[in-house]
C-alpha cells in the first residue's frame, strides 16, 4: 500500500517534470519565447552569409597602392565571419530550432546586399562600415529578444560579437579617415 501510493506520488511528480520539459526544455527557458530569439538569431545567420562572402569578394577583387593592407584585413575578417556563422548556427539549435541554411532564403532574409566585384578600395571599407551598423542593428534586437527570454547565453555570445565588431568599425572608420582629422573631445 505504502508502495502504492509513493509510485503515485512519483508518478505526479514525473507527469510534472514533463509538463515543465515541454514548455521549458532543457535549457529551461520558456520555449515559446526562445522561439523568438531564434528567428532573430536566424536573420543575424543570413546577415553574416552575405558579410561573409563579400570580404572574400572584397579580399579577391581589390586593387590599388593599399592592396596589401585591405586583402590581408580581409581575410582577417572573413576567418572571423565564418567562425561567427559556426557559432549562432549551433546556437539556434541549442535552443532546439533549425539554422537556416540554404542562400536562396538567406538572400531573401538577410538585412545585408551583395555587392559588385568592381568597388574601389575606400569604397570597399564605406560599404563595410554600412554593413557593420545592420549587423549591429540585428545583433541588437536578437539581445533584446534573448532579454526577454532570460536567454543569457545568447545575450552573452552576441554581446561578445557587438563589441568585437565596433572596435573593427573604429579601426576601419580610422584607416578611412585623412591624416590630421581628429576625433570631437568629450
Ligand atoms: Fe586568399
Amino acid at each position: 500500500m505504502v508502495l502504492a501510493i509513493f509510485t503515485e506520488t512519483e508518478n505526479i511528480h514525473t507527469k510534472q517534470f514533463l509538463n515543465t520539459y515541454k514548455i521549458m526544455g532543457y535549457l529551461n527557458l520558456d520555449t515559446e519565447k526562445t522561439s523568438s530569439t531564434a528567428k532573430e538569431l536566424n536573420i543575424l545567420l543570413a546577415d553574416y552569409h552575405l558579410y561573409y562572402q563579400k570580404l572574400r569578394n572584397f579580399h579577391w577583387n581589390v586593387v590599388g597602392h593599399n592592396f596589401f593592407d585591405l586583402h590581408i584585413k580581409f581575410e582577417e575578417m572573413y576567418d572571423d565571419a565564418k567562425v561567427k556563422i559556426d557559432e549562432i548556427a549551433e546556437r539556434i539549435l541549442t535552443l532546439r530550432y533549425q539554422p537556416t541554411s540554404n542562400f536562396t532564403d538567406y538572400l531573401k532574409m538577410s538585412n545585408i546586399e551583395e555587392s559588385s566585384a568592381g568597388s574601389k578600395d575606400l569604397d570597399m571599407v564605406k560599404i563595410l562600415l554600412d554593413d557593420h551598423g545592420k549587423l549591429l542593428k540585428q545583433m541588437r534586437k536578437v539581445v533584446e529578444t534573448a532579454d526577454k527570454a532570460d536567454d543569457e547565453g545568447t545575450i552573452d555570445m552576441v554581446g561578445g560579437f557587438i563589441g568585437h565588431i565596433e572596435k573593427v568599425s573604429w579601426m576601419l572608420d580610422a584607416w578611412s579617415m585623412k591624416r590630421g582629422d581628429n576625433h570631437p573631445e568629450v
